[in-house]
């Protein structure tokens, strides 16, 4: 979603500012900010200490924090860190280029909850499109996990009109985008007003999304288990365009840590969500995020996720040691587990995930998969681009590509990609 934002901030200042490829050569430096967990949180400070000689050596120099960083922290992160001229939080961008242009040298501090009219003003119309775009559907969080300070940098869940969401959809569309990533904290919670005031869902958003002639691809993230329902799941047998894909973060196998993580779920409930997807699309892609070391955490946890894991067989995954964030919950109780016990525990699971994921991968050798060309590659001749599984691909092609997309044959599975040649 930062990705997605700071193109809105850059498109949003676009008749005053331009980018630079160096920060030497800047009037202003905007460092957009994650604050999920504390090494994200912490390295905006080092980030921003690197421009002290700049600087002091260009007295009109703007520097200003963005994002989930700005939001949490506000003024102390004036005091801890003098170096920043401004902040502003993720529901403020709308107001960037008033920053941008103040003269008169005071901090702007621009902390306010203002989605709807942070939308509203950013507009529909986008410069800003690749062949694969994201697009924020929905923002914010009403869940409230115990460990995840979403709901308070990024507030409640508040979902875009049916009407803003297509018109910037074939804006992106019109501009080359042949796949939209829709984005939201809790995305399968959407339920954004229709032109008759009605209240629609995601699985509904998506059909009407799907009408876009030029629009070939459609996918979503993040989902919460709670909200994956029976329609949504239905979609990914009835419409075409939407990728046998799906983020679904279950963050433990452990049924007492899901309760004190407020996941509102049970690892069964969890299995069972696959089964039924797994029956309209046999080999989906099933990805996920695990946090491990959650407080109270007890090996017989641990091994539930890893049980959980080994039902379930992911294609791909994002894991954590859990990180302590000021003013939730979880914060509360008093975690025993040590930093060692936690790398331990994340190092047994990630060879676990890294392993099925080589396993679901290996599945596609010797397949002819349709590829959307995301770019060159790091070698000369080397393309990249990905599946509608969300893979990586790389490939060779000796003459300038000038498709977006081509058809592969998938020559291996490496860690981190597929290799494919050209059909
Ligand atoms: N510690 C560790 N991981 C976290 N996440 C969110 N909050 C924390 C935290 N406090 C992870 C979750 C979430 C992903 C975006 O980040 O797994 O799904
Ligand atoms: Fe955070 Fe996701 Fe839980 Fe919301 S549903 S509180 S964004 S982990």
């Amino acid at each position: 979603m930062n990705v997605y934002d700071s193109d809105r901030m850059l498109e949003a200042i676009s008749k005053t500012h331009k980018p630079v490829s160096s920060p030497k050569d800047a009037d202003a430096i905007l460092i957009n900010t994650c604050h999920i967990r504390e090494k994200a949180a912490e390295k905006v400070y080092s980030e921003v200490g690197k421009y002290s000689d700049l600087k002091n050596n260009k007295k009109n120099l703007k520097v200003i924090v963005a994002g989930c960083v700005a939001q949490a922290e506000g003024n102390a992160m004036l005091r801890r860190q003098p170096l920043i001229d401004s902040i502003i939080g993720p529901q403020m961008y709308q107001n960037l280029s008033k920053i941008l242009l103040d003269e008169t040298n005071k901090k702007n501090v621009l902390l306010d909850f203002r989605e709807e009219e942070k939308f509203s003003k950013l507009g529909t119309k986008r410069n800003l499109a690749s062949i694969s775009s994201f697009i924020t559907i929905q923002e914010g969080c009403d869940k409230f996990c115990s460990f995840c300070v979403v709901p308070f940098t990024r507030g409640a869940e508040y979902s875009r009109s049916v009407e803003e969401i297509v018109n910037e959809a074939e804006s992106l569309c019109q501009k080359g985008s042949k796949e939209l990533i829709l984005l939201g904290q809790n995305v399968n919670a959407y339920h954004g007003l229709n032109n008759s005031n009605i209240q629609i869902n995601l699985a509904e958003l998506i059909k009407e999304l799907a009408n876009i002639n030029q629009l070939e691809r459609i996918t979503y993230t993040t989902s919460h288990p709670r909200d994956m329902n029976n329609d949504l799941i239905n979609m990914h047998l009835d419409c075409e365009k939407l990728n046998p894909y799906l983020h679904l973060p279950v963050q433990s196998g452990s049924d007492s840590i899901l309760k004190n993580m407020n996941r509102k779920y049970t690892a069964t409930q969890y299995i069972n969500i696959i089964e039924k997807l797994r029956k309209k699309v046999p080999n989906i892609a099933i990805s996920s995020d695990f946090i491990v070391g959650f407080p109270g955490e007890t090996k017989k946890d641990f091994q539930e996720t890893l049980k959980l894991v080994k039902e379930v067989k992911f294609a791909q995954s994002y894991s954590f040691k859990y990180s302590r964030r000021i003013g939730t919950k979880a914060n509360r109780i008093n975690c025993s587990i040590t930093e060692e016990e936690k790398s331990e525990r994340l190092h047994e699971l990630q060879t676990l995930l890294n392993k099925q994921k080589t396993e679901y991968n290996n599945g596609f050798i010797n397949k002819e998969v349709e590829v959307l060309v995301k770019g060159k590659g790091k070698r000369e001749k080397q393309f990249r681009g990905t599946t509608k599984w969300m893979q990586s691909v790389i490939f060779e092609c000796d003459d300038s590509l000038d498709v977006d997309k081509v058809c592969l044959k998938i020559s291996s599975a490496e860690d981190n990609c597929l290799l494919g040649d050209l059909i």
